[in-house]
């Protein structure tokens, strides 16, 4: 019996990434998983590899920071299931630069997917998980959420602000029965950081500032992610889960 048998799960910016491996170990823990993703192509494939292997997943075209598309998966999700138990907010992006030649446009697309992006699906999700009779929200946040770095204040602005969100949702929700928090991941190989990780000057940085002394793996998040999703962690609000091997624990 897997740790999420009978739970209706949707997951954005599944494509790809931490999001993508989420999706999958839902999957595999017997969920029935929506794989959303602005990426298409991307999201139909990680679709169609959990059902290849006999698990529950459909797929949609979704781009979190436009409001017609999360309300029509919405629908559609209403319409296919009545309820979701798990939600996870992942889809995000990072455009990096100094903040002083920052331009409109680039803290606008900043800000349209991390953090306006997180707004509208918990939003436009409320109905969906208050059907549920335990439901999960999950928030990907990041542990840049609550520290400064050169060339990620745009980003941390928009995590941080994930971060106060949640806790404000958390409050809203907690009559509905629907818990809600943030997991805030450390360093994590993806394509995100790839650029950033091909400078081995700084890939040795941020090592040496991990206690576990390695990098971040997708899987580690989506174990975690597992963990808010699942009835283990029924006691949880509010609360952020950081998973960085212990990267912020030390100076
Ligand atoms: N990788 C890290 O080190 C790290 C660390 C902390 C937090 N995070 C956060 O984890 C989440 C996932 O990041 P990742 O590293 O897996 O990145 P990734 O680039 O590998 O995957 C992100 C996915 O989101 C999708 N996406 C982008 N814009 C979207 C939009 N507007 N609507 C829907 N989908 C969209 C992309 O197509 C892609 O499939 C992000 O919120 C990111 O900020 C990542």
């Amino acid at each position: 019996m897997g740790r999420l048998e009978n739970k209706i799960a949707l997951v954005t910016g599944s494509g790809n990434g931490i999001g993508r491996a989420t999706a999958e170990l839902f999957a595999a823990e017997g969920a029935v998983v929506y794989v959303t993703d602005v990426d298409a192509a991307a999201a139909e494939a990680v679709a169609g590899g959990i059902t290849a292997k006999g698990q529950t997943a459909h797929w949609a075209a979704m781009d979190v920071s436009k409001g017609q598309d999360v309300s029509s998966v919405m629908r559609r999700v209403k319409a296919e299931q009545g309820r979701l138990d798990v939600l996870v907010n992942n889809a995000g992006l990072n455009v990096r630069g100094d903040f002083r030649h920052m331009s409109d446009a680039d803290w606008v697309k900043l800000r349209e997917v991390n953090l306006d992006g997180v707004v509208r699906v918990a939003r436009d999700g409320f109905d969906l998980l208050r059907a549920s009779p335990s439901a999960s929200l999950i928030n990907v946040a990041s542990i840049m959420g609550s520290r400064g770095l050169r060339q990620l204040t745009g980003y941390s602005a928009t995590k941080g602000a994930v971060v106060a969100l949640t806790k404000g949702l958390a409050f809203e929700y907690a009559p509905f029965k629907i818990r809600v928090n943030t997991l805030s991941p450390g360093y994590v190989e993806t394509a995100l950081t790839e650029r950033i990780l091909r400078n081995p000057i700084f890939e040795k940085w941020l090592i040496d500032r991990t206690l576990l002394k390695r990098l971040g793996k997708v899987e580690d998040i989506a174990k975690a992610a597992l963990f808010l999703a699942s009835d283990d962690s029924v006691y949880m609000t509010g609360a952020e889960l950081v998973v960085d091997g212990g990267m912020t624990a030390s100076l």
